[in-house]
Order: structure tokens, then sequence, then C-alpha cells
């Protein structure tokens, strides 16, 4: 073995390792749009896998604002925002989003992901707490890290532990508590209500990270602030523009203050060149049919009460599913991969989700509703599901 291949042969021998485990990703290649059907190896499947909610990924409407774009604007942005990459889309998407959320101010990034790794550190330091619900995403749990300030968690969508972390956790300088809104893997919603409530009794700041209620909760998608009608008291509304809006970004919603905050000390913000023009003008399109008409949120919301419902009727287990996200669980992951393959045969591309990403005996088939299906898809998945259900012994 050369001293080259010598120096890095742990990572095959890592590799070797989730594979034996059967906890390595094989990724599948989507070769066509990202839309109710795709293409994969040559198949068009039923796609229950994209957080593609709205179905705006592929939607002509923000394809034609994308094109109009790059003929009046170029593509790249060509440098991070504060040298020069700030262009006249990326204000007015900032304001539009501010407008549509009746927040204060906006600020965007590349993704949800870079919107925490750069809020968290520029709220929290050394010296200073987090209290972080214990199921929060990757990207919290980094950018809690990265911060350097103590992590407390706190017993999944529970106010009353949060309040005794709070109580037993005396040593801090500044405290912020922070959650998902719908939680990804199970499709619940916090209690932002109960946490705002405590989050001003005890004079901590509350930052919601609402990726997947984003277009999805609220009214005509205005997010999960709206849907408790916390406007103005929750302190930082974190976003996607990945999911719901189709496309790719993240952005920060919140008082004036917090975006101008951020536009100092946010480094990916700072140190990572802006979102590109298209994506851009695609976002501001998603925006504008967003406020013409709720007509794609009801649609998403009706398949995903029928999918949920027959999926109960047929004898599934669908968790504590409160919203389009709706989990089948399984238990083990060995079932849960045999269940996705065998969807997958019939036609119906739906991931099993497994250890780490959920807890051990938690396996499940995690399904993502869309506006893109019609009522006839939905009805077809079921049948799918009936079929595979009852020949691995799940129902
Ligand atoms: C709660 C939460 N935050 C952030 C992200 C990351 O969003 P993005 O894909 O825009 O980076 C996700 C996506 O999975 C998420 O579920």
């Amino acid at each position: 073995m050369s001293e080259s291949n010598h120096r890095t042969a742990w990572i095959q021998a890592e590799i070797n390792a989730l594979q034996a485990a059967g906890l390595y990703n094989v990724i599948r290649t989507i070769d066509s749009p990202m839309d109710a059907w795709v293409k994969i190896d040559g198949r068009s499947l039923l796609n229950f896998c994209a957080n593609n909610y709205l179905g705006l990924a592929n939607h002509p409407r923000i394809r034609a604002a994308a094109k109009r774009a790059i003929d009046t604007y170029g593509v790249g942005p060509g440098a991070v925002r504060t040298i020069a990459g700030t262009m006249t889309p990326h204000i007015e998407l900032e304001q539009r989003l501010a407008e549509f959320k009746q927040a204060e101010a906006c600020i965007t990034f590349q993704s949800g992901f870079t919107a925490n790794l750069a809020t968290i550190p520029a709220l929290v330091g050394k010296g200073d707490v987090i209290f972080s619900d214990e199921l929060n995403h990757a990207s919290i749990i980094d950018g809690c890290r990265l911060s350097r300030a103590q992590t407390v968690r706190y017993a999944h969508n529970d106010p009353i532990d949060l309040v005794r972390q709070i109580e037993a956790t005396t040593e801090y300088n500044r405290r912020l508590i922070i959650t998902d809104g719908v939680f990804s893997m199970d499709g619940d919603i916090a209690p932002l209500d109960k946490l705002m409530e405590v989050a001003e009794q005890y004079g901590i700041m509350l930052m919601v990270d609402d990726a997947h209620g984003e277009g999805v909760l609220g009214r005509g998608g205005r997010g999960i602030v709206d849907h408790f009608g916390l406007h103005g008291r929750v302190d930082i509304e974190v976003g996607t523009l990945s999911k719901a809006f189709g496309v790719m970004g993240g952005m920060v919603c919140g008082k004036q203050e917090i975006v101008t905050w951020l536009r100092q000390r946010g480094r990916p913000f700072l140190f990572s060149s802006a979102l590109t023009v298209p994506d851009t003008a695609a976002c501001l399109e998603a925006v504008n049919i967003l406020q013409e008409s709720t007509e794609l949120i009801d649609r998403l919301w009706s398949n995903a009460r029928l999918f949920r419902e027959g999926m109960q009727q047929l004898g599934f287990n669908t968790g504590f599913s409160q919203t389009p996200i709706v989990p089948v669980m399984l238990g083990e992951a060995p079932l849960a991969q045999a269940f996705s393959r065998r969807l997958f045969e019939e036609g119906v591309f739906a991931m099993a989700i497994g250890y780490p990403t959920v807890p051990q005996g938690k396996a499940r088939i995690r399904v993502m509703n869309s506006a893109a299906h019609s009522h006839s898809d939905i009805e077809t998945a079921l049948d799918t599901f009936e079929k595979v259900g009852r020949e691995l012994g799940v129902i």
C-alpha cells in the first residue's frame, strides 16, 4: 500500500462498516424534473420523497421567472453579499419575504442550513446557554456547536421539561430557546405558543426553525408564527426556500435589529457568495404565487388528509403526524428497507429512514405529500402500500 493510500485507508474501512451495518446511503439519480412523478433508471415512479410541498420545483411560472432573470442579470452573484454580491433581486426578495411573513425585516442565505449556522453563533457564544429540543434538526445542532455556548437539551415538545432545564441552569450570560417548527421525521408541530410563554416568563430569546412550516402552515403558507398568531413576539424565525418554495435558499425574519446584526455578524453571509440570480428570481415568483392564491396549499392539505386517513383505515401506524409529513412506522430498519424496496419495485418512490436519523426501533417510511399529486396518485399510493403491507405482514 502506498504511503498516501495508507493514510486514508481508515475511510474505506468506515465505508465498509456502514455497508455491513445496512447504514450506507444509496442515492438514487433522478433523470427528470422534481415532480409528482420522476424518472429513475428509465422508469416512471410516483414520488413521495421530495419536500416539494407545493409542486413549485417544476412550476412553469417559476421556470419562466428564473429564465427571465438570467436574461436581465446573468447567473452568478460574483462575490459575497458585503463585497459585490448584493443585486436588486436579492433586496427585492428580502423585502417581499418580510412583507409576506409580516415581519419587520428579512435576510436571505444560501440555504436553510447556512441560515442556522449564521444565526445561532451570532446570537450566543461562550458563557451563554441554549435550550434546544432534543429532536432539533442537524443544522441547529451544528449551529449550537459552532456558537460554543452551553447546549441543554429539553424533552421533545415539552414546555414543562423546558422550564425544569431553565431552572436547573443557573450560570449564564445570554439565553436562547431553539425549536424546529415542524419536526421533519415525525411531522408534528412544536407548541410554539407554550414555548413563547416560557420565553417571555423567563426573559429568554426564542428562535424557531420553520423549514417544514414555510408555505405549509399558517394563512396562505405564512408559517408557524402565523399559525399561532405570534407575530412580533417570536424573536427569530428561520426558514428555507428549498422546500415549499421549490427553489434553494434560507431566510431569517424578525426585528430589524436582528437582521441588521446578521448582516454584520452572520458568517455564511459575510464569507460565502450570495444566492444565484435565477434562484433569487424563482423565489420571488414563489412569493407571488403564494400571495395570489391558497389553491396549492389547500390541495396539499387535502392530499395529506386523504393519504393519512387512508393509511390509518388500512391499519398502518402513522405516528404523531399533524402535517403533510406522514411517517409510516415499521419498527426495525431491515423491515423499513425491505418495504421501501418493494414499493420501489411497484412504482412508488418513498424512502426508509432508520438509525441514526431516528431512534433505534423507530424505523419508518417517510411519506412527503405534495400539491403536485392528484387524488388518483394518492389512491395509487394507498393501493401499493396496502399490497406491500399485506405481503410483508405489517397489516
Ligand atoms: C428543520 C430544518 N432546518 C434546516 C434545514 C435545511 O434546509 P436547506 O435544505 O434549505 O439547507 C432542513 C432541511 O432538511 C430542516 O428540516
